[in-house]
């Protein structure tokens, strides 16, 4: 059975062709960290599959393949879940290797380095670290408790003794600082702060974000010598949001209420990966919903909402209500990107300071917008 364990990671490092990661894709057993539960997709619900239930065969098989394997659903952990579970999100899982990998690549590290993880997820991730660059140079944060138990007992099984963390990365670990790199496996709205205080000048920040319409973006940023941060966003990612940066019930709304208006602009645009990016920029705080072709943004908070519909005679009928104009704010920030070419995600960039992150179009100079203040 080892062998075959041992023929599939040979296989998959093989697919994954890092020469740099090869040696711990070869070397640390996935199915130790994934353990014996996880959750299969199955459309609008999350179907638990337990290893008694497959062969041996099958089952290191789907370790081993380049999926991600969801271990824990709302908060439910596969191997308590009875029956599936509906419409509720993936909380913790071990991320498909080649992204796992890639992600490694992006945020340059190598041996020499000290690196803070947040997300320490069934501790996969962290494992390859701790063979890569040893186990005394990684720290690594995971937020749920009964999550950070499991990975730290297939760590330590794997033969690993890096720090380990219970709580929340968004803070950091100051007591390790400073990192040559940190690296986030789960999905922030906004850089928090600290992170940039706690990487040393020259170093790295590498995290997937994530808005609350949904467009998700790696962001790569590199902290300069006053302690800004500014980098761009080399790929398309979705990751889970880091618990604190989640957005909230959206509840239930009303369509068809408050101020009325005509737009040319097509709604449709937010189904772009980039147009839904730059929609997020201009209403952070809205979430969207489409019910059939009619457009919904809605803020929780504020309580403002707008609604675009196709209109019989051409064009869109905008409805807006509450104290921010959604629609306006999303259709003005979609005409300055069209403006420039309809740009994709490779043009914008991101700088972060204490007291504010902006990501700009073109370059620090170009168009901008800010990020919500959140976090430590
Ligand atoms: C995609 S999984 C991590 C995958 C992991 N690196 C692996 O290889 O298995 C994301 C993890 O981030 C954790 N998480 C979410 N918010 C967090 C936070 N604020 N601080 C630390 N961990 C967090 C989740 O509980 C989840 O386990």
């Amino acid at each position: 059975m080892n062998d075959l364990a041992a023929q599939l990671r040979h296989e998959l490092a093989g697919q994954i062709g890092s020469p740099r990661w090869r040696a711990a894709l070869e070397s640390v057993p996935r199915e130790v960290f994934v353990g014996d539960h996880v959750f299969r997709d199955d459309t609008a619900e999350w179907v638990p599959m337990h290893r008694s239930q497959m062969s041996s065969e099958d089952w290191l098989a789907l370790v081993y393949s380049d999926r991600s394997l969801v271990t824990q659903v709302a908060g439910v952990m596969a191997e308590d879940a009875t029956e599936p579970i509906a419409y509720a999100w993936a909380t913790s899982s071990s991320t498909l290797p080649s992204l796992v990998v890639s992600m490694l690549h992006t945020a340059g590290i190598s041996a020499g380095d000290k690196v803070l993880e947040i997300g320490t997820g069934t501790g996969y991730s962290t494992a390859l670290l701790c063979h890569t660059i040893g186990a005394e140079a990684v720290t690594s944060i995971e937020y749920d408790p009964e999550v950070a138990r499991r990975a730290e007992a297939a760590i330590v099984a794997a033969g690993y003794a890096p720090t380990l963390l219970v709580g929340d990365g968004l803070r950091g670990f100051n007591e390790n600082a400073p990192y040559d790199r940190l690296i986030a496996t789960c999905a922030v709205r906004t850089i928090p702060p600290v992170w940039l205080r706690q990487v040393r000048p020259g170093g790295t920040i590498t995290a997937p974000m994530l808005g609350w319409l949904g467009a998700g973006a790696l962001a790569h940023l590199e902290v300069a010598d006053d302690g800004t941060a500014s980098g761009t966003f080399p790929d398309i990612v979705y990751f889970q949001p880091a618990r604190p940066h989640a957005a909230p019930p959206m509840g239930t709304m009303k369509l068809g209420v408050g101020d009325v208006s005509h737009t040319t602009m097509d709604p449709a645009l937010l189904t772009d990966q980039t147009g839904q990016f730059v929609a997020q920029l201009a209403a952070p705080q809205a979430q969207h919903a489409w019910i059939e072709n009619t457009l919904a943004l809605h803020d929780v908070e504020s309580g403002s909402h707008a609604d675009v519909e196709p209109a019989d005679a051409g064009g869109w009928t905008v409805h807006q209500s509450g104290p921010n104009r959604l629609w306006d704010a999303v259709e003005r920030a979609l005409t300055t990107w069209m403006d420039a070419g309809k740009l994709n995600l490779s043009a914008f960039g991101l700088t972060a300071t204490q007291n504010e992150q902006r990501v700009w179009l073109g370059s620090p100079d170009g168009p901008t917008w800010d990020l919500p203040r959140a976090g430590a």
